[in-house]
């Protein structure tokens, strides 16, 4: 049963669809199977992908809002083993449509059980807001990976963050776990950017992963061409960055099988 991984922080521009694009790629050249589902009606991490937004008829909005059947919104991407449930503008006016739908904190989470089961990892980009999207991306999440820019205020709005995780896990899924603080556009020049890293661990200390993704200018001009990193230049720092994330991840989660496994065999 895949892992379900929720991408969140409600500042915009710190780096969640850029890991999203980049750790799924990286994931899936490491064999695993991995589905992206965008959760932001800006729908970059689709478009980031190479979804040709204006081809497309069924968008995750199809799936919330006319239940449309959710096989009929995957989309394949260039990378082998990566998929995606693209996004559309008008999951926009989505959170007021859904206020008649029962159960609507979890819609998303009732329509990715049905394809858990075909990957390893399914992987959603969340919008910069709290709204009932992300609320629902977060209750159908096994974890979530909070991105945070390394610049001052980083912190800001974090608590906030926190504060929803703890509603969520409280009211609608007592399993959510954080997967890990995940520093971005680090650099690693600067000693502000080290003032950071060493302020986040002090506040999270284990929670913070080792890796760190370097500012990259191959990471913002790969997007543009519709490809992750990873195809668009493999040796850059951002793609070496993405890969050593993807291996931390699996680790992480084998020692946990291990454990589970372990656990269960007692
Ligand atoms: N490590 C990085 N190095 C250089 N540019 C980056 C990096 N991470 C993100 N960017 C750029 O910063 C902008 C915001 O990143 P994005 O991933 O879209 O953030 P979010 O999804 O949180 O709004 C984008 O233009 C992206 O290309
Ligand atoms: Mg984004």
């Amino acid at each position: 049963m895949g892992k379900i991984i929720a991408l969140a922080n409600q500042k915009g521009g710190v780096g969640k669809t850029t890991t999203t694009i980049n750790l799924a790629a990286s994931l899936a050249t490491l064999e695993k199977t991995v589905l992206v589902v965008d959760a932001d009606p800006q729908a970059n991490a689709s478009s980031g992908l190479g979804i040709d937004l204006n081809e497309i008829d069924c968008s995750l909005y199809e799936c919330i809002i006319d239940q449309a059947d959710v096989h009929d919104a995957v989309y394949t991407t260039d990378i082998n083993g990566l998929d995606i449930i693209p996004s559309h503008i008008d999951l926009v006016g989505a959170e007021i449509e859904m206020l008649n739908i029962k159960n609507r904190e979890r819609v998303v989470k009732n329509m990715l059980e049905q394809i858990r089961d075909d990957y390893d990892y399914i992987l959603i980009d969340c919008s910069p807001s709290l709204g009932l999207i992300t609320v629902n991306a977060l209750t159908a999440a096994d974890s979530v990976i909070i991105p945070v820019q390394c610049e001052y205020f980083a912190l800001e709005g974090i608590t906030k963050l926190l504060n929803t995780i703890k509603i969520i896990k409280s009211k609608l899924n007592p399993s959510l776990e954080i997967e890990g603080f995940l520093l971005t556009m680090f650099d690693s020049r600067l000693r502000l950017a080290n003032q950071i890293y060493d302020e986040v661990k002090r506040h999270f200390q284990e929670l913070v992963f080792k890796t760190v993704i370097q500012r990259n200018v191959k990471l913002s001009e790969s997007p543009g061409h519709g490809i992750p990193v990873i195809l668009y230049d493999a040796d850059s720092v951002g793609s070496k960055n993405h890969m050593a994330l993807a291996k931390e991840i699996i680790n992480k989660n084998a020692t946990r099988d291990n454990a589970a496994d372990n656990t269960a065999n007692d």
